[in-house]
């Protein structure tokens, strides 16, 4: 990536300006089922353990109690749902972990870096569900309010991999997990669709390296946003 595309998608906390502020670094890490999120967290906590400011680790569904009881209930392969009803519950999961989540530790200079978010909902319940990508945008606006990415890493995995992942992980799926094919092509469409919208904020990144070296990577980028978007530099 060259670092001229480097672009500062979150805003500032009303009344902050940027010569006062030194606001952290808001990172998501998006990618299908299967596409090794969790590996490659795994992998960068070591890497920002001693750095300062430190960095929060969260997750969507959840991230806050609130939204962790939500996410129990919204995975559960037994319980069945209007998409709808999905939709609205993975937002306000969303509103009680972006307003007193993320948004508290960015505004005390901490960066957050999050398995998941806005993307998500795009993708699974606007494209994958059908809902719609604006319908599902316009219901998270109220959600999400100023806490957006400054930066998103999507990890891209084909299907051959993903196939082999699954068989390997066995059989624990959950409600979501458990949808057919045609279901994983929409989501994999929908989020290429909204990598093309916004190639500035999200990063593309071969899913099938070694955890590590991805790890290296996120975690370079993420030191040096922090000067150009926070306000350290
Ligand atoms: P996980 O596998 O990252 O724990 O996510 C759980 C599932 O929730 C995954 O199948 C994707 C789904 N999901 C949505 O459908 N919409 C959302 O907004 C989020 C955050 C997750």
């Amino acid at each position: 990536m060259r670092r001229s595309d480097t672009r500062c998608a979150g805003q500032r906390p009303e009344g902050e300006t940027t010569a006062q502020a030194s606001r952290g670094i808001f990172v998501t890490i998006e990618g299908p089922d299967f596409s090794g999120k969790s590996t490659l967290v795994r992998a960068m906590r070591p890497l920002l353990a001693g750095d300062e400011p430190p960095t929060h680790f969260t997750r969507e569904p959840g991230g806050t109690p609130a939204a962790e009881r939500i996410r129990a209930l919204v995975l559960d392969p037994e319980v069945e749902m209007d998409a709808w009803t999905e939709a609205y519950l993975y937002a306000a999961a969303r509103a009680d972990h972006a307003r007193h989540g993320i948004l508290p530790r960015l505004v005390r200079g901490e960066n957050v870096v999050c398995e998941r978010y806005l993307d998500s909902s795009l993708a699974y319940q606007g494209y994958g569900r059908g809902l719609g990508v604006e319908a599902v945008r316009e219901l998270n606006a109220w959600a999400v309010g100023a806490v957006v990415p400054d930066r998103t890493f999507y990890l891209r995995i084909g299907v051959e991999e993903r196939a082999r992942r699954v068989r390997k992980l066995g059989a624990s799926l959950d409600r979501i997990e458990k949808v057919g094919d045609e279901f994983w092509r929409r989501v994999e469409e929908g989020f290429e669709e909204l990598i093309r919208l916004d190639p500035h904020r999200i990063e593309v990144l071969d899913g099938e390296r070694p955890p590590e070296e991805l790890a290296e990577l996120v975690v370079g980028e993420i030191r040096s946003l922090r000067y150009t978007c926070g306000g350290d530099g």
